[in-house]
């Protein structure tokens, strides 16, 4: 027994051992760093991380111009308190692409005591690397230039963390040079630097977050909202992701009492290039008029305000005292109520914003409950738009699971079953019957609860989303057409009675050729919240819905003529002695038409089910 466990610590103690013995020789082997490339060698199977860096490299002083003999500080940083990197590789390189820009520019010294050589010499410089393993978080350095211009400058940083994490040719802002012309896209002006990650480690706990995804740390949320109680002013830090080009902004609503936008007390992070800044505003949102309109003093209030965007990350951070005495402003004192929190980003121009997008991935997120900004919640997820859901999920039952339906009984099984009634009538009759009262039940109701929660006309930004309402209310009102026609058509035996049908016929196929469409646009709404992949299974199944009725169509051709002379022959009986019941003929082919409705009913249940709870619970 003894010697049993004393084998496992000692085989515990040998594979420590190695593992301690392969950790070292992997971060021994690891050379930082290549010429020219700036790769570190000995990593032949890792990749260099995507994730934006948490360390940077910061330039002093802001100058938008480089000139000969003037130094720079450049500061090799971590951003992140718990994180060091253990090796570098730094150069200037040139930013016109025309040139050679793997050619080093200038050369480094340390300004602090640390293990570090110049390397990779060139025409205009050389590259600094250092040359040991001891954790650094901030590194000073000076940048001398070369004796002449040699264009716009950047800097090129190669960090290694651990043996399986680096980060290669991580850029800092350009420093121009005034020989040559200013590149279009970027402002005579500075990148501001980077400011501090917005830590999410004390969530809940030394401060309240709202964050999308849940338990997000800040590289990879989407949005983060936090805040926290400072005497007589709150911290707020915001930060969101955005596609990474110039003029965007991220802000955050105070709403009293709903989820939807109107009347809200905003706070802007706002990029504008053509200053180079990122900047905190403060605005408000009118009530139903979808307009935002910035205060006249838009910085009422808000001190030790800091804002940058890199990567593709826009950050700020900034004190709010807790009432302001603005009438503007007006009654809206953070502290003293409950708000929901809205999270909205978009475009902006010159640093105004713009009005978000309302698609999928661009609505903006309501917090589910209201917040105490004096209470350190942990918070994320969306509030949900209930109305909007069930008006999603009672059009899909419409025109997924009763329209194909009844619509394939009209077209081609008005023949099946000629003896066999159901209350006196027909099975075709009766199956479309319901299906239409269904759909005009459905689509009344679900346009009644959408006006509900928009409250009117929808005024919508985007073309695409815009075709919405109108295709809605056009197929609304063939739907209210539908039973009109039905009721006050000729009777039966008029010669008219073809063009009532007709005209039956032309409505409803009209209601369910926009309501495709339609189903397609209304996916695109953020309030519904579908995953993107229904879309696929809706293309799917109104393709086979297609197929469908061309495999009847071909059917009724080819039966045309076989079940024309059965027709003849039973009325010619039925002349020859018209006492005697004779049973109507059945059509050809009619098992494979059985088959057929069958498999097309199996599919629209299955469809719609999968339609409406994914609806439902997404
Ligand atoms: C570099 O770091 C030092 C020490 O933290 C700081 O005083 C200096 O301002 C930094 N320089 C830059 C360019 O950020
Ligand atoms: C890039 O370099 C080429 C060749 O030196 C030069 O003609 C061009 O003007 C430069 N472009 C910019 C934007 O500096
Ligand atoms: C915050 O909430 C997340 C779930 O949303 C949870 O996993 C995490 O532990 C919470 N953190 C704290 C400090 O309560
Ligand atoms: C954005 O920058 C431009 C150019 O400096 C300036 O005219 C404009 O006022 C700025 N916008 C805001 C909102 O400050």
């Amino acid at each position: 027994m003894w010697q049993h466990q004393g084998g496992i610590l000692v085989s515990l103690c040998v594979l420590f051992t190695l593992t301690q013995v392969v950790v070292s020789v992997n971060i021994d082997n690891i050379q930082c760093c290549q010429c020219g490339t700036l790769y570190p060698q000995g990593v032949a199977d890792i990749k260099p991380q995507i994730m934006p860096s948490p360390f940077v490299i910061k330039v002093a002083p802001d100058a938008d111009f480089y000139r000969p003999g003037l130094d720079y500080n450049v500061n090799l940083t971590s951003l992140d308190d718990n994180r060091k990197f253990v090796s570098f590789m730094i150069q200037a390189v040139r930013t016109n692409k025309s040139r050679n820009t793997n050619e080093p520019i200038g050369s480094f010294t340390a300004l602090d005591n640390i293990n570090a050589v110049q390397d990779c010499p060139g025409t205009f410089g050389n590259a600094f690397v250092s040359a040991d393993y001891t954790e650094k978080s901030n590194v000073r350095l000076v940048w001398n230039p070369y004796r002449s211009f040699q264009g716009h400058v950047e800097f090129r940083a190669t960090f290694v963390e651990n043996e399986n994490t680096y980060w290669v040719k991580e850029k800092s802002r350009p420093i121009y040079s005034p020989d040559n012309e200013l590149p279009p896209e970027l402002p005579p002006r500075y990148i501001p630097n980077p400011i501090a990650f917005v830590d999410t480690v004390g969530c809940g706990i030394t401060k309240g977050c709202y964050r999308i995804p849940e338990d997000c740390s800040e590289i990879e949320c989407e949005y983060i909202f936090t805040w926290r109680d400072k005497g007589d002013k709150m911290v707020f830090e915001m930060s969101a992701l955005t596609d990474g080009f110039n003029d965007r902004y991220f802000a955050v609503g105070l709403s009293k009492g709903d989820i939807y936008m109107g009347g809200e007390l905003v706070f802007e992070c706002v990029h504008n290039s053509s200053r180079g800044r990122v900047d905190v505003f403060q605005s408000l949102n009118i009530n139903n008029e979808h307009q935002n309109v910035r205060l006249v003093k838009p910085k009422i209030g808000i001190s030790f305000e800091e804002g940058s965007y890199n990567n593709g990350r826009l950050r700020c951070r900034f004190d709010r005292e807790k009432t302001v005495n603005d009438e503007e402003v007006g009654d809206f004192s953070l502290t003293s109520q409950r708000y929901h929190l809205l999270m909205a980003r978009g475009k902006a121009r010159r640093g105004f914003i713009k009005r978000h997008e309302l698609t999928v991935g661009h609505l903006p997120a309501s917090s589910p409950d209201e917040v105490d900004l004096l209470i350190y919640d942990n918070i994320s997820g969306r509030a949900r738009y209930h109305l909007v859901k069930a008006h999603a999920c009672l059009m899909l039952l419409a025109w997924v699971f009763f329209a194909p339906i009844g619509l394939i009984w009209m077209k081609y099984y008005t023949t099946m079953w000629p003896n066999s009634r159901f209350m006196g009538e027909k099975y075709w009759f009766v199956s479309h019957a319901t299906c239409t009262l269904w759909v005009i039940l459905l689509v009344l109701v679900g346009v009644i609860l959408i006006f509900a929660e928009v409250g009117g006309w929808a005024q919508l930004p985007e073309l695409s989303l815009k075709a919405h309402p109108i295709l809605g209310i056009i197929v609304f009102i063939c739907v209210i057409f539908i039973p009109i026609i039905a009721l006050i058509r000729c009777p039966e035996t008029h010669t008219c009675r073809p063009v009532g049908n007709w005209f039956y016929w032309l409505f409803w196929t009209i209601a369910f050729c926009l309501a495709i469409p339609n189903i397609f646009i209304g996916m695109e709404f953020g309030k519904v919240m579908v995953p993107w992949w229904l879309t696929w299974v809706l293309c799917i199944f109104f393709l086979f819905n297609l197929v469908c009725e061309v495999i009847l169509e071909v059917h009724q051709c080819v039966t045309h003529k076989k079940n024309k002379e059965r027709r003849k022959k039973w009325e010619l009986q039925k002349k020859e002695n018209p006492n005697a019941h004779i049973p109507e003929p059945w059509p050809a082919g009619r098992t494979f038409k059985r088959n057929i409705l069958f498999t097309h009913f199996i599919v629209c249940l299955i469809v719609v089910i999968i339609a409406v709870i994914t609806v439902a619970v997404s």
